[in-house]
């Protein structure tokens, strides 16, 4: 791969700084001072420096971001701010979010730059389970628990998964009004799949988050945060 492709991957720098520190003779590959941004380096073999440090090459990299609700998941938008813009510069380059969540969603989104990975989370036959809290205008029917746990019509050609669905404690909120509540997890990805279901018993759904997939959770994080996720995190997910 090119030198200043790597020394981006290694989070030295953005691609103008990585060419301004190659200039400056900041790096060295192999022991040799590096001359052009444009040089071939093999990232499995040759030992590369910057100021004098080794640098560790990452092929993949996993994150975990809480994203707020306002931006779009996309990596690029004509108007809307997109979850990549939640990360640096050094940082993006090469990532794309796993699945989406609606604009007005907010939660757990893994982002990644691992398409196999991205493929296994996504994979219909993987079943990966998926948890949310849902705000509803109108208390659900008493038949819902059982009916999410049959199917649903959603109007796709296929009724859904089986899903669980736990009732809250409704709560005031701050309009006024009573805003009832339920906690689903579901183990498919369908297009606005939470709130067609929700729609499907007679009820809007008025706040969504995403809390969990698999074995993650938010726990820590505030909107708009992001973390690496561990080792044993993508190990996890990926034997699911
Ligand atoms: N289901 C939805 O309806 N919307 C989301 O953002 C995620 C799941």
């Amino acid at each position: 791969m090119r030198l200043d492709k790597f020394l981006c991957a290694c989070r030295v720098g953005t691609r103008s700084e990585v060419k301004k520190y190659i200039k400056q003779k900041l790096v060295t590959v192999n022991g040799q001072t590096a001359l052009k941004p444009e040089d071939k380096v093999d990232e499995t073999a040759d030992i590369i420096c910057f100021r004098g440090k080794q640098l560790q090459y990452e092929a993949y990299r996993y994150y975990l971001l809480y994203k707020p609700a306002g931006c779009v998941t996309a990596v690029t938008d004509a108007t809307h701010k997109t979850v990549m813009d939640l990360f640096p510069d050094d940082i993006r380059g090469g990532l794309s979010p796993v699945g989406r969540l609606d604009r007005d969603t907010e939660g757990l989104l893994i982002v990644t730059n691992d398409g196999e990975f991205t493929h296994h989370i996504l994979s219909p036959s993987h079943h990966i389970p998926k948890t949310y809290l849902a705000e509803l205008d109108y208390a659900l029917p008493e038949d819902a628990v059982a009916r999410f746990k049959e199917g649903l019509d959603i109007g796709d050609d296929e009724l859904t998964l089986p899903a669980e669905l736990e009732l809250i404690e409704p709560y005031i909120h701050e309009n006024g009004y009573v805003r009832h509540r339920a906690l689903v997890t579901i183990h498919e990805g369908r297009y606005h799949q939470v709130k067609r279901m929700f729609h499907a018993v007679g009820c809007k759904v008025l706040y969504l988050k995403r809390l969990s997939i698999g074995n993650l959770t938010l726990c820590g994080l505030d909107p708009g945060d992001f973390r690496r996720l561990t080792e044993q995190e993508i190990a996890a997910l990926k034997e699911l």
